[in-house]
Protein backbone atom coordinates (compact mmCIF):
# COMPACT_ATOMS: atom_id res chain seq x y z
CA UNK A 1 0.00 0.00 0.00
CA UNK A 2 1.02 3.55 -0.96
CA UNK A 3 0.96 6.21 2.01
CA UNK A 4 -1.13 8.17 -0.23
CA UNK A 5 -3.80 5.50 -0.27
CA UNK A 6 -4.59 5.98 4.01
CA UNK A 7 -7.46 7.40 5.52
CA UNK A 8 -6.27 10.28 7.67
CA UNK A 9 -5.28 11.45 10.09
CA UNK A 10 -2.83 9.02 10.71
CA UNK A 11 0.26 8.47 12.35
CA UNK A 12 3.44 7.87 10.74
CA UNK A 13 6.02 6.40 11.83
CA UNK A 14 9.12 6.73 9.35
CA UNK A 15 11.36 3.31 9.84
CA UNK A 16 14.63 4.57 8.58
CA UNK A 17 14.53 7.43 10.82
CA UNK A 18 13.56 5.35 13.88
CA UNK A 19 16.05 2.86 13.71
CA UNK A 20 18.38 5.70 13.07
CA UNK A 21 17.58 7.44 15.94
CA UNK A 22 17.64 3.97 18.12
CA UNK A 23 21.50 3.62 16.71
CA UNK A 24 22.54 6.67 17.43
CA UNK A 25 21.74 6.76 20.93
CA UNK A 26 22.97 2.99 21.84
CA UNK A 27 26.22 3.42 19.93
CA UNK A 28 26.88 6.71 22.21
CA UNK A 29 26.39 4.44 24.96
CA UNK A 30 28.05 1.30 23.78
CA UNK A 31 30.97 4.02 23.03
CA UNK A 32 31.53 5.09 26.59
CA UNK A 33 30.04 1.83 28.57
CA UNK A 34 27.00 2.42 29.67
CA UNK A 35 23.49 0.65 29.69
CA UNK A 36 21.02 2.27 27.87
CA UNK A 37 17.30 1.73 30.00
CA UNK A 38 15.22 3.51 27.90
CA UNK A 39 11.86 5.43 28.81
CA UNK A 40 8.85 3.66 27.73
CA UNK A 41 6.10 6.17 28.06
CA UNK A 42 7.45 7.53 24.48
CA UNK A 43 5.95 5.39 22.92
CA UNK A 44 3.83 2.66 25.17
CA UNK A 45 4.71 -0.05 22.62
CA UNK A 46 5.92 -3.38 23.63
CA UNK A 47 6.98 -3.68 20.06
CA UNK A 48 9.13 -0.59 20.03
CA UNK A 49 10.34 -1.91 23.28
CA UNK A 50 11.55 -4.99 21.24
CA UNK A 51 13.01 -3.09 18.58
CA UNK A 52 14.65 -1.30 21.32
CA UNK A 53 16.23 -4.26 22.92
CA UNK A 54 17.34 -5.80 19.59
CA UNK A 55 19.15 -2.19 19.11
CA UNK A 56 21.33 -3.38 22.57
CA UNK A 57 18.75 -1.59 25.46
CA UNK A 58 19.94 -3.38 28.73
CA UNK A 59 16.03 -2.89 30.92
CA UNK A 60 13.78 -0.15 30.93
CA UNK A 61 12.21 3.10 32.54
CA UNK A 62 8.57 2.97 32.84
CA UNK A 63 6.11 5.87 33.18
CA UNK A 64 3.18 3.43 34.44
CA UNK A 65 3.12 0.12 36.43
CA UNK A 66 0.93 -0.82 33.49
CA UNK A 67 3.97 -0.45 31.60
CA UNK A 68 5.99 -2.48 33.64
CA UNK A 69 3.89 -5.43 33.69
CA UNK A 70 3.14 -5.39 30.10
CA UNK A 71 7.08 -5.34 29.60
CA UNK A 72 7.40 -7.85 32.47
CA UNK A 73 4.99 -10.12 30.39
CA UNK A 74 6.55 -9.42 27.34
CA UNK A 75 10.16 -11.41 28.96
CA UNK A 76 12.06 -7.95 29.55
CA UNK A 77 13.06 -8.53 32.87
CA UNK A 78 15.18 -5.26 34.22
CA UNK A 79 12.99 -2.72 34.86
CA UNK A 80 12.47 0.63 36.92
CA UNK A 81 9.66 2.05 37.83
CA UNK A 82 10.03 6.02 37.25
CA UNK A 83 8.34 7.48 40.33
CA UNK A 84 7.23 6.50 43.80
CA UNK A 85 4.41 4.03 44.86
CA UNK A 86 2.27 4.82 47.15
CA UNK A 87 -0.71 2.94 48.56
CA UNK A 88 -1.41 -0.18 48.60
CA UNK A 89 -2.76 -1.14 45.21
CA UNK A 90 0.30 0.69 43.77
CA UNK A 91 2.41 -0.90 46.42
CA UNK A 92 1.02 -4.61 45.63
CA UNK A 93 2.11 -4.02 42.01
CA UNK A 94 5.30 -3.22 42.99
CA UNK A 95 5.84 -6.29 45.40
CA UNK A 96 4.63 -8.53 42.46
CA UNK A 97 7.11 -7.02 39.90
CA UNK A 98 9.86 -7.39 41.91
CA UNK A 99 8.77 -10.95 42.28
CA UNK A 100 9.17 -11.38 38.63
CA UNK A 101 11.92 -9.41 37.31
CA UNK A 102 14.88 -7.55 38.33
CA UNK A 103 13.26 -4.79 39.24
CA UNK A 104 13.51 -1.05 40.27
CA UNK A 105 11.27 1.01 42.17
CA UNK A 106 12.23 5.20 42.79
CA UNK A 107 11.76 6.52 46.71
CA UNK A 108 11.97 10.24 47.49
CA UNK A 109 9.51 10.08 50.96
CA UNK A 110 9.52 8.43 54.03
CA UNK A 111 6.28 7.73 54.22
CA UNK A 112 6.47 6.16 50.92
CA UNK A 113 9.33 3.95 52.13
CA UNK A 114 7.40 2.80 54.74
CA UNK A 115 4.15 1.48 53.12
CA UNK A 116 6.42 -0.03 50.24
CA UNK A 117 8.57 -1.78 52.97
CA UNK A 118 5.16 -3.40 55.05
CA UNK A 119 3.90 -4.83 51.51
CA UNK A 120 7.40 -6.14 50.72
CA UNK A 121 7.86 -7.73 53.82
CA UNK A 122 4.07 -9.42 54.10
CA UNK A 123 5.20 -10.61 51.18
CA UNK A 124 8.53 -12.03 52.31
CA UNK A 125 10.27 -10.05 49.76
CA UNK A 126 12.96 -7.41 49.14
CA UNK A 127 12.55 -4.48 47.10
CA UNK A 128 15.63 -2.81 45.51
CA UNK A 129 15.03 0.80 44.62
CA UNK A 130 17.27 4.41 43.57
CA UNK A 131 16.87 7.51 45.84
CA UNK A 132 15.45 10.18 43.58
CA UNK A 133 18.03 13.35 42.64
CA UNK A 134 16.19 16.70 42.17
CA UNK A 135 18.20 18.50 39.73
CA UNK A 136 16.68 21.45 39.32
CA UNK A 137 13.06 19.97 37.60
CA UNK A 138 11.54 20.47 41.69
CA UNK A 139 9.24 17.61 40.89
CA UNK A 140 10.21 14.69 42.44
CA UNK A 141 13.27 13.88 45.13
CA UNK A 142 15.83 15.90 47.22
CA UNK A 143 18.52 18.48 46.51
CA UNK A 144 22.44 16.62 46.37
CA UNK A 145 22.80 17.78 49.91
CA UNK A 146 20.09 16.02 51.36
CA UNK A 147 20.50 12.75 49.55
CA UNK A 148 22.76 11.15 51.72
CA UNK A 149 20.89 11.84 55.31
CA UNK A 150 18.01 10.61 53.66
CA UNK A 151 19.95 7.26 52.40
CA UNK A 152 20.52 6.66 56.01
CA UNK A 153 16.82 6.58 57.48
CA UNK A 154 15.80 3.86 54.54
CA UNK A 155 18.30 1.80 56.10
CA UNK A 156 15.96 1.11 58.45
CA UNK A 157 13.37 -0.67 56.13
CA UNK A 158 14.32 -3.99 56.47
CA UNK A 159 12.72 -4.96 52.98
CA UNK A 160 13.89 -2.42 50.72
CA UNK A 161 17.50 -2.49 49.32
CA UNK A 162 19.40 0.61 48.32
CA UNK A 163 20.77 0.40 44.65
CA UNK A 164 21.55 3.97 43.88
CA UNK A 165 19.90 7.36 42.61
CA UNK A 166 18.18 8.56 39.97
CA UNK A 167 17.74 11.86 38.37
CA UNK A 168 15.56 13.38 35.16
CA UNK A 169 16.72 16.65 34.23
CA UNK A 170 13.25 17.59 33.02
CA UNK A 171 13.08 21.78 33.63
CA UNK A 172 15.32 21.80 30.45
CA UNK A 173 12.22 21.74 28.42
CA UNK A 174 10.90 24.60 29.62
CA UNK A 175 13.81 26.66 28.77
CA UNK A 176 12.91 28.57 25.37
CA UNK A 177 17.11 29.64 24.32
CA UNK A 178 18.81 26.36 23.00
CA UNK A 179 22.41 27.27 23.69
CA UNK A 180 21.27 27.19 27.55
CA UNK A 181 21.09 23.19 27.09
CA UNK A 182 24.34 22.36 27.95
CA UNK A 183 24.37 24.71 31.38
CA UNK A 184 21.14 22.20 32.14
CA UNK A 185 23.18 19.19 31.66
CA UNK A 186 26.30 20.67 33.83
CA UNK A 187 23.57 21.06 36.32
CA UNK A 188 22.37 17.52 36.51
CA UNK A 189 25.93 16.12 36.55
CA UNK A 190 27.01 18.72 39.61
CA UNK A 191 23.91 17.38 41.59
CA UNK A 192 24.86 13.39 40.52
CA UNK A 193 28.90 14.37 41.59
CA UNK A 194 27.86 15.60 45.01
CA UNK A 195 25.29 12.73 46.04
CA UNK A 196 27.28 9.91 44.60
CA UNK A 197 30.38 11.34 46.28
CA UNK A 198 28.74 11.68 49.45
CA UNK A 199 26.50 8.09 49.65
CA UNK A 200 30.20 6.61 48.50
CA UNK A 201 32.09 8.90 50.85
CA UNK A 202 29.82 7.40 53.63
CA UNK A 203 30.30 3.69 52.73
CA UNK A 204 27.16 3.26 50.54
CA UNK A 205 28.00 0.93 47.76
CA UNK A 206 26.11 2.93 44.72
CA UNK A 207 25.32 0.02 41.98
CA UNK A 208 23.29 2.07 40.43
CA UNK A 209 22.98 5.99 39.15
CA UNK A 210 20.50 6.74 36.75
CA UNK A 211 19.93 10.29 34.16
CA UNK A 212 18.48 10.78 30.83
CA UNK A 213 16.07 13.32 29.29
CA UNK A 214 17.04 13.01 25.30
CA UNK A 215 18.40 16.84 25.29
CA UNK A 216 21.32 16.61 27.67
CA UNK A 217 21.70 12.99 26.84
CA UNK A 218 24.66 14.46 24.40
CA UNK A 219 26.18 16.50 27.22
CA UNK A 220 26.18 13.73 29.53
CA UNK A 221 26.91 10.23 28.20
CA UNK A 222 30.27 10.41 28.82
CA UNK A 223 30.26 11.23 32.22
CA UNK A 224 32.32 9.18 34.42
CA UNK A 225 29.06 8.75 37.22
CA UNK A 226 26.31 8.10 35.57
CA UNK A 227 26.15 4.21 34.77
CA UNK A 228 22.24 4.09 33.22
CA UNK A 229 20.81 6.41 30.85
CA UNK A 230 16.73 7.10 30.47
CA UNK A 231 16.13 9.08 27.03
CA UNK A 232 12.88 8.54 25.89
CA UNK A 233 11.89 11.03 23.11
CA UNK A 234 14.67 10.25 21.35
CA UNK A 235 13.16 7.29 19.31
CA UNK A 236 10.64 9.85 17.51
CA UNK A 237 11.93 13.66 18.23
CA UNK A 238 9.45 16.38 17.78
CA UNK A 239 9.13 20.43 17.30
CA UNK A 240 10.59 20.86 21.34
CA UNK A 241 13.70 18.87 20.11
CA UNK A 242 13.94 21.08 16.71
CA UNK A 243 13.31 24.11 18.92
CA UNK A 244 16.01 22.77 21.96
CA UNK A 245 18.45 21.75 18.90
CA UNK A 246 18.77 18.30 20.04
CA UNK A 247 16.92 16.99 16.72
CA UNK A 248 16.89 18.84 12.90
CA UNK A 249 13.83 17.59 11.19
CA UNK A 250 14.73 14.35 9.37
CA UNK A 251 15.58 13.28 12.93
CA UNK A 252 11.45 13.62 13.64
CA UNK A 253 10.40 9.72 13.18
CA UNK A 254 6.79 10.22 14.09
CA UNK A 255 4.51 12.69 12.02
CA UNK A 256 0.58 13.35 11.60
CA UNK A 257 -0.54 12.71 8.17
CA UNK A 258 -3.83 15.15 7.43
CA UNK A 259 -5.59 15.88 4.16
CA UNK A 260 -5.94 19.35 3.50
CA UNK A 261 -10.18 19.62 3.61
CA UNK A 262 -11.13 23.26 3.31
CA UNK A 263 -9.65 27.00 2.71
CA UNK A 264 -12.09 29.25 4.19
CA UNK A 265 -10.11 32.48 3.52
CA UNK A 266 -6.68 34.00 1.92
CA UNK A 267 -3.99 32.61 4.01
CA UNK A 268 -6.06 29.89 5.82
CA UNK A 269 -6.35 26.27 5.33
CA UNK A 270 -8.41 23.71 7.63
CA UNK A 271 -6.59 20.15 7.88
CA UNK A 272 -8.39 17.22 9.55
CA UNK A 273 -5.99 16.63 11.91
CA UNK A 274 -6.72 18.26 15.45
CA UNK A 275 -5.75 18.14 19.07
CA UNK A 276 -7.05 14.51 19.08
CA UNK A 277 -3.41 13.60 17.16
CA UNK A 278 -1.23 16.26 18.11
CA UNK A 279 -2.06 17.47 21.52
CA UNK A 280 -2.25 20.91 23.09
CA UNK A 281 0.39 21.08 24.70
CA UNK A 282 4.09 22.61 24.24
CA UNK A 283 6.12 19.99 25.47
CA UNK A 284 6.03 18.49 28.73
CA UNK A 285 6.87 21.76 30.36
CA UNK A 286 5.52 24.41 28.30
CA UNK A 287 7.99 26.56 26.22
CA UNK A 288 7.85 30.12 24.97
CA UNK A 289 10.50 29.08 21.57
CA UNK A 290 7.63 26.68 20.25
CA UNK A 291 5.39 28.20 18.07
CA UNK A 292 1.39 26.95 17.34
CA UNK A 293 0.57 23.15 17.51
CA UNK A 294 3.15 21.87 15.11
CA UNK A 295 5.10 22.08 11.62
CA UNK A 296 4.28 20.72 8.17
CA UNK A 297 7.31 19.30 6.98
CA UNK A 298 8.54 20.57 3.79
CA UNK A 299 6.22 23.76 4.35
CA UNK A 300 8.06 26.12 6.65
CA UNK A 301 4.99 28.85 5.25
CA UNK A 302 2.58 26.98 7.03
CA UNK A 303 1.92 27.21 10.71
CA UNK A 304 -0.14 25.32 12.76
CA UNK A 305 -1.84 28.21 14.62
CA UNK A 306 -5.04 26.67 16.35
CA UNK A 307 -6.85 23.07 16.86
CA UNK A 308 -10.47 21.98 17.40
CA UNK A 309 -10.49 18.46 18.52
CA UNK A 310 -10.80 16.87 15.00
CA UNK A 311 -9.23 19.72 12.87
CA UNK A 312 -6.75 22.21 12.73
CA UNK A 313 -6.27 25.57 11.33
CA UNK A 314 -2.92 26.42 9.02
CA UNK A 315 -2.11 30.11 8.27
CA UNK A 316 0.03 30.52 5.55
CA UNK A 317 3.07 32.72 5.58
CA UNK A 318 3.48 34.49 2.31
CA UNK A 319 2.62 31.52 -0.96
CA UNK A 320 1.68 28.13 -0.51
CA UNK A 321 1.10 25.48 -3.53
CA UNK A 322 -0.86 22.87 -0.67
CA UNK A 323 -4.67 23.37 -2.13
CA UNK A 324 -7.61 21.50 -0.49
CA UNK A 325 -7.28 17.74 -1.26
CA UNK A 326 -3.47 17.53 -0.63
CA UNK A 327 -1.78 15.23 1.85
CA UNK A 328 0.68 17.13 4.69
CA UNK A 329 2.62 15.68 7.47
CA UNK A 330 2.96 17.13 10.66
CA UNK A 331 5.98 17.11 13.04
CA UNK A 332 4.04 17.53 16.66
CA UNK A 333 5.16 20.10 19.51
CA UNK A 334 5.79 16.31 21.54
CA UNK A 335 5.37 13.49 20.05
CA UNK A 336 4.81 11.60 23.40
CA UNK A 337 1.18 13.16 23.92
CA UNK A 338 0.52 12.16 19.87
CA UNK A 339 1.92 8.40 20.87
CA UNK A 340 -0.28 8.34 23.00
CA UNK A 341 -3.10 9.68 21.32
CA UNK A 342 -3.57 7.23 18.72
CA UNK A 343 -4.12 2.74 18.27
CA UNK A 344 -1.95 2.58 15.85
CA UNK A 345 1.41 3.57 14.72
CA UNK A 346 1.63 3.27 10.64
CA UNK A 347 5.34 2.23 9.20
CA UNK A 348 6.47 3.90 6.36
CA UNK A 349 9.53 3.58 4.65
CA UNK A 350 12.50 5.97 2.99
CA UNK A 351 9.97 5.16 -0.36
CA UNK A 352 6.52 6.23 1.68
CA UNK A 353 5.45 2.69 1.17
CA UNK A 354 2.99 1.44 3.87
CA UNK A 355 5.33 -1.12 5.76
CA UNK A 356 2.37 -2.16 8.41
CA UNK A 357 0.57 -1.09 11.59
CA UNK A 358 2.23 -1.23 15.18
CA UNK A 359 -0.39 -1.49 17.89
CA UNK A 360 0.32 1.07 20.65
CA UNK A 361 -0.60 -1.45 23.36
CA UNK A 362 0.57 -0.06 26.68
CA UNK A 363 -1.43 2.89 26.80
CA UNK A 364 -4.84 1.37 28.21
CA UNK A 365 -5.69 1.37 32.25
CA UNK A 366 -4.71 -2.56 33.46
CA UNK A 367 -7.44 -2.03 36.20
CA UNK A 368 -10.23 -2.55 33.60
CA UNK A 369 -8.67 -6.44 33.20
CA UNK A 370 -11.63 -8.63 34.21
CA UNK A 371 -14.06 -5.87 34.53
CA UNK A 372 -14.94 -5.93 30.69
CA UNK A 373 -18.90 -6.18 30.22
C1 LIG B 1 11.87 10.42 35.15
C2 LIG B 1 12.07 10.51 33.67
N1 LIG B 1 13.20 10.02 33.14
C3 LIG B 1 13.39 10.06 31.79
C4 LIG B 1 12.47 10.64 30.94
C5 LIG B 1 12.75 10.70 29.48
O1 LIG B 1 12.95 12.01 29.07
P1 LIG B 1 12.98 12.44 27.55
O2 LIG B 1 11.72 12.00 26.94
O3 LIG B 1 13.17 13.89 27.60
O4 LIG B 1 14.15 11.78 26.93
C6 LIG B 1 11.29 11.18 31.49
C7 LIG B 1 10.32 11.82 30.62
O5 LIG B 1 9.48 12.59 31.03
C8 LIG B 1 11.08 11.10 32.89
O6 LIG B 1 9.96 11.58 33.47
Amino acid sequence: MKLSELQTPAILLHTATLHRNLQVYQQACNAHGKQLWPMVKTHKSTALAQLQQQAGAAGFLCGTLDECEALCAAGMKTLMYAYPAAGPVACERVVRLAQQCDFYVRIDTLEGARQLNEAAAAAGVRVQYTIILDCGLHRFGLPAEKILPFAHQLQQFDALEFAGISTHCGHVYAEPDADKVPLYAQQELAAVHRAVDELRGAGFAVRLVTSGATPTFQYTVADEYINVYHPGNYVFNDCIQLANRTAQPQDCALTVYATVISAPAPGLLICDAGAKCLGLDQGAHGNSAVQGHGRVAGHPELLVTSLSEEVGKLRVEGKTDVKVGDRIQIIPNHACSSANLTEYYILVDEQDKVGGAVRVDIRGNATCKGLEL
